[in-house]
Parts: C-alpha cells; structure tokens; sequence
C-alpha cells in the first residue's frame, strides 16, 4: 500500500508543485534495516546545567560507530556537514536560567539536522524535582521537544527520555531506539525510564534469540508485521488467532518459522489453553503481545450490548484474563519477561463512533499502569503501544477524504506502516529495554490528535 501523495510530493515535479502551492510534502521516512548503521550522519551532545549523562551518550554513540563532532556554533560549526543526530543533556536544569543553554546548543544544531535526523532529549522528570522552579524548567524542556517535532521536516522526530537519578543504566537502549530506524513513527513523544537491572550483552542484529514470543492477532495486519519483526529479532513466535484465520495465520507462521496456534482469546479457557501449550511446547514465554482487537463502530446512542461488549471482550478482558493467568502460572512466565499491549490513539484522545473502542483502549492504558510494580518486582515490564494512523487493509477501504485527512494530520504528514508499530513493540521485548515500566508509547507521527 504505497502513500501515492508522499511519492508524488517527493517526485520532480511534485516537488516544484506542491512547493509552488504551499503544500505538506511527506519524506521517504529512514526505516530499519538489519546492518544499516545507527544513523546517517555523524551526531552533536549539548549539556543545559551540570548534566551526568554525557559520557554514557558518547559510549552509545561510539559503541554504534558514530562520530560525535563538538557542539556545532551558529557561526559555522560543522563546515557544512549534516547531522544524523543532535543530543541534549538536559539532566542538569535546576532552573528556567538553564534553558538559555538548551536554545543557545539547540538552535545551531537543529538547523543543521539531516533527513530523517534526530533530536533527543534527556532530562529529570519534573516529579522528581525539589523547587517549583526546577519543576518549571523540566516541565518546560517537554514543550521545547513537542514543539521542536512540529518544527521539524524531512522526516525528523524529537523525542524526550525522563531519567529519574539512579535510572543511568537503563539509558542506552532506549537512546539507540529512538536514534535509529526502529523509531521512524515515533515523534513528540515523552518516555520515563526506571532503575532496572539490564544486561550488558546484547547482539542488536538479533536482540530476541533465544526467546518464545506470543503474539495474538498474528494472522494479518500490525500482528503479522510484529511476528515477522520479532522473528528476524530471532524470537520464536507463537503465532495465536481465531480458527477462522487458521489458514493466513498458518501462512505467517510457516513464513518465519514460528508455530501456529488457533485460539479465541475469549473463550473462557483461554488462557488455560494458551499456558498449557507455552509449558508444554516451548517450556515457557518470555514475551506475550496482546495485539488481537476488534472495532463495532457506532455512536453511543445507536450501540447495542452486543457491539459494546465483543470489542470490550476482545480488546480488554481478555488482555486481563490471559495477563493474569501467565502471572498465577508456576514457572510459565520467565524472568525477564515482557508484555506489551497494543492500545490506540482513540484511547487517549476518545472517537467518534468508537465509545466502546476507545474505553477499551484506555483500559489497556489503565492495565499496564497498574501492573507496572508487580511486573519490576519479578524483574519483567509491561507497556502499552498506542498507534495512530496506520496504513492498513482495514485503512485502505475507507473514504478517500477521511483517508487522506487522516493520514496527514500528524507531524510527519503520512500514515505510519504497520511496521512501524512492530518496531516499536519489539524494542519494548528487547533486554536493554528493561528499564521500561508502565509507560505508552505512542507510534503516531505526533498525532495532532490527543496530547
Ligand atoms: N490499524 C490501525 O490504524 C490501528 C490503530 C490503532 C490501534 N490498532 C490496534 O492494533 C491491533 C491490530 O490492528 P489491525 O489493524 O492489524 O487489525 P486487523 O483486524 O487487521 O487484525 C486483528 C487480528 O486480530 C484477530 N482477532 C480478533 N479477535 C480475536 C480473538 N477473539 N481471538 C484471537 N484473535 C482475534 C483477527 O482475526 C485479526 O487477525 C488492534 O488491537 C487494533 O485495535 C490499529
């Protein structure tokens, strides 16, 4: 499903065209691909205040082959070069004075960002603070990131990463997440890092090996995307869907060398049978994707017990029981283990038509906020990823106009691809992400929709 609009704006004469009329012109977003490197150019780290996280940036950037340039000046800096990536320390601001700092390093080095290029902030959560001021200027760093995404084009995200003291070493996983590819969908976002024990070694070519991964709704669509993502990850996934798609989930299974497994996740023995087959067959899971989910569309004052209840069944308490079931199960759930549930945009920002959905999507929220302790005692996370716009069959068959509308209404000017999501769900199962609790990721270009 090609974006015939991007692809036109990015054409020559669509170029001259939608320059001539003033109009959005969408980048050929940078995309992960196995062995590409980290970025496409060499990258700049700023300090506001007395920062303490640069040398673990610089070790990041080194490890992934990166050159890192001394901070570009705005009288010439860099003889022309553009940057892959521009890095703020922020962790040091105490006050608004600090944030001179953060303009003076930002301004110069923004403007020399290379397409698809990356601004990263890194800061304290305003929570954590001691005065009303230092709580003002951390809190102001989150509009300086929302706004700096606006800003950018040609397929540039700013992003902002809360690090509580004491959460260092939780740092680089999600550093490269949001620097390289994976990230493409993932713009004007804010994501709050714990402490958590992670482990040093992991292979980034094949961050999953070794590793049984659920996935529900796997035979098509975001689901079929996260299966064959987490799979050249080098998990095995058990691929999970009604028996009615046995045949196209059989398809995706056998195309990454995972199993099949036909199953309602609302059935009532359910996840009975899904921990008999997990203890049985694989000896246990290591990462469960709740991605299965329904829509029955109707305003509320037209919807039927029947529409409310199937979406609030599929989309919700099926994601409870089976979490549940795996978190009662002796020795089914491994150390280390993720769950990561795919929530939505309508549930942050509500949608016509979709009261059921969208109370169902916000529960999701609501889940993983609440497991979050249980799930860092055990040493495992549980998050949410929230998709806006994705580009999908089910999108493909709507109106042209709401299509396009859609689609174009967020930073990045186009649908996100299911892929998009995959990445980010599979970055949440990785092991240096385990200093990720409880947060949601949103995959939506920065939505204008929602906050
Ligand atoms: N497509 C988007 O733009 C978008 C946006 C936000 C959120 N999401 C969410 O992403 C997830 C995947 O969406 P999609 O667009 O790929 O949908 P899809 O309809 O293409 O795929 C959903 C899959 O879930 C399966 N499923 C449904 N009920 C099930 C049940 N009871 N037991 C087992 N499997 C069941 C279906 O058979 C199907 O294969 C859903 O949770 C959806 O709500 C999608």
């Amino acid at each position: 499903m090609s974006d015939w609009y991007r692809d036109f704006a990015n054409s020559g004469v669509g170029h001259t065209i939608t320059k001539q009329l003033g109009l959005p012109r969408p980048a050929v977003l940078r995309r992960y691909e196995p062995g590409a490197p980290l970025l496409d150019g060499p990258a700049v780290i700023g300090s506001a205040g007395e920062s303490r996280l640069r040398d673990t940036l610089t070790a990041v950037l080194k490890d992934a082959g990166v050159p890192v340039l001394s901070p570009v000046v705005a009288d010439g800096g860099t003889d022309g070069e553009r940057l892959g990536a521009v890095l703020l320390d922020a962790t040091g601001v105490t006050g608004p004075a600090d944030l001179a700092a953060a303009h003076d390093f930002l301004a110069p080095a923004v403007k020399r960002l290379g397409a698809s290029g990356r601004v990263l902030v890194l800061a304290d959560p305003p929570s954590d603070a001691d005065s009303p001021a230092q709580v003002a200027a951390r809190q102001a760093l989150e509009g300086l990131v929302r706004s700096i995404a606006k800003e950018l084009r040609n397929g540039g995200t700013a992003n902002l990463l809360l690090v509580p003291a004491g959460a260092e070493a939780s740092v680089p996983g999600p550093v490269r997440f949001f620097l390289s590819g994976r990230s493409a969908y993932v713009d004007g976002q804010v994501a709050r890092l714990t402490a958590a024990d992670v482990p040093g070694d992991q292979d980034d070519e094949r961050p999953l090996a070794g590793k049984v991964a659920v996935v529900t709704g796997a035979a098509r669509g975001i689901g079929a995307s996260i299966a064959r993502v987490m799979a050249r990850d080098g998990a095995h996934v058990v691929a999970v869907d009604v028996p009615a798609a046995g045949q196209s989930l059989a398809d995706v299974a056998n195309e990454i060398g995972g199993t099949a497994f036909q199953l309602d996740i609302t059935a009532p023995d359910a996840a009975e049978r899904l921990i008999a087959h997990l203890h049985e067959r694989h000896g246990g899971v290591d990462v469960v994707v709740h991605n299965a989910g329904i829509t029955r569309d109707k305003l509320l004052v037209n919807m039927d017990a029947a529409r409310w209840n199937s979406v609030m069944a599929v989309n919700l308490q099926a994601q409870l029981d089976i979490t549940s079931a795996l978190l009662d199960a002796e020795g089914v759930l491994r150390p280390g283990a993720r769950v990561i549930a795919v929530s939505s945009q309508s549930g942050i920002a509500g949608n016509r038509g979709q009261t059921n959905y969208a109370a169902s999507k916000a529960g999701v929220i609501g889940m993983v906020r609440a497991w979050a302790p249980a799930f860092a005692e055990r040493g495992a996370t549980i998050n949410a990823v929230a998709p806006g716009f994705i580009v999908t069959e089910m999108t493909a068959t709507m109106p042209f106009g709401t299509r396009e509308i859609g689609s174009r209404i967020n930073s990045l000017q186009q649908g996100g691809l299911p892929v998009d999501v995959a990445e980010t769900i599979a970055w949440l199962a990785q092991p240096s992400a385990a200093g990720v609790n409880g947060q949601v990721v949103r995959v939506c270009g920065q939505s204008f929709l929602g906050a």
